[in-house]
């Protein structure tokens, strides 16, 4: 595969978008700082100098087959690189938030630069604090970084276990999508599994028990009513 490597760059993302043409399935870019770094919902991604690891992938998915849970996988491999790594207490908040004791540690932006008949091409974003010395207060929620529980860990060996988790957990879910193996993955890792949450969507707010997720990467919420409900898109909270 290929990997860029960009000292500095508006965004990763945006780099593998406007080289689509140039490039291939699983080739990476990668930064040591982002300007203009994006997050999900339009809003900004802050990456000081060499403080993350910041890297983008060019992916392609089966455009008749659903997109929902892809970034449920990507959570869980880069939850399952940092675990191999030595780090425990990694956990994830539906869809896509990677946590250390309950504070983010990083996050997946999937974006989709087009379709080619049956081929959806699509960038993968992630970032993992690994330190971030200078940013403390600009930060607008609780965060956390890497270094709090593996000082040591090299960020070249980070990177390696990531695209190695990545390559394999995506090659299973354009496979066979959300499978057991996963749903039941997904349920050890939830920092939210068997709680009673809030799910806030455009439309309600829904409280019930996180019961995890369904074979589409739903999530599934009971509530007082025993009544079994899922949801594909909203805040999951306390
Ligand atoms: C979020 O939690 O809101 C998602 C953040 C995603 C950040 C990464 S850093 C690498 C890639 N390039 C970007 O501009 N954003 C993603």
């Amino acid at each position: 595969h290929r990997v860029v490597i960009q000292p500095v760059i508006d965004s990763t993302n945006q780099y593998i978008l406007n080289h689509l043409a140039e490039l291939k399935k699983g080739d990476l870019c990668l930064s040591e700082h982002q300007t203009a770094g994006r997050g999900r919902r339009g809003r900004q991604w802050l990456s000081p100098f060499a403080g993350q690891l910041i890297l983008s992938i060019y992916w392609t998915l089966n455009a008749r087959k659903p997109l929902d849970g892809l970034s449920l996988v990507i959570g869980m491999a880069i939850a399952d690189a940092i675990k191999s790594a030595g780090g425990k207490e990694i956990n994830l908040k539906w869809p896509n938030d990677l946590l250390l004791n309950g504070r983010k540690l990083a996050g997946i932006l999937i974006e989709i630069a087009n379709r080619q008949q049956d081929q959806l091409n699509l960038v993968i974003g992630i970032g993992i604090n690994l330190s971030l010395p200078k940013l403390k207060a600009q930060i607008d929620q609780p965060w956390a970084e890497l270094c709090e529980i593996l000082p040591q860990l090299d960020r070249n060996e980070l990177l390696i276990r990531v695209v190695k988790h990545l390559y394999l957990y995506l090659a299973a879910f354009e496979r066979e999508g959300i499978n057991a193996v996963f749903r039941e993955k997904w349920a050890e890792t939830d920092y939210y599994f068997n709680k009673e949450v809030n799910i806030i969507t455009e439309k309600q707010t829904i409280t019930g028990i996180n019961q995890g997720i369904d074979e589409n990467g739903y999530i599934l919420i009971k509530t007082k009513n025993g009544e079994l409900l899922k949801f594909n898109g909203g805040e999951v909270s306390l």
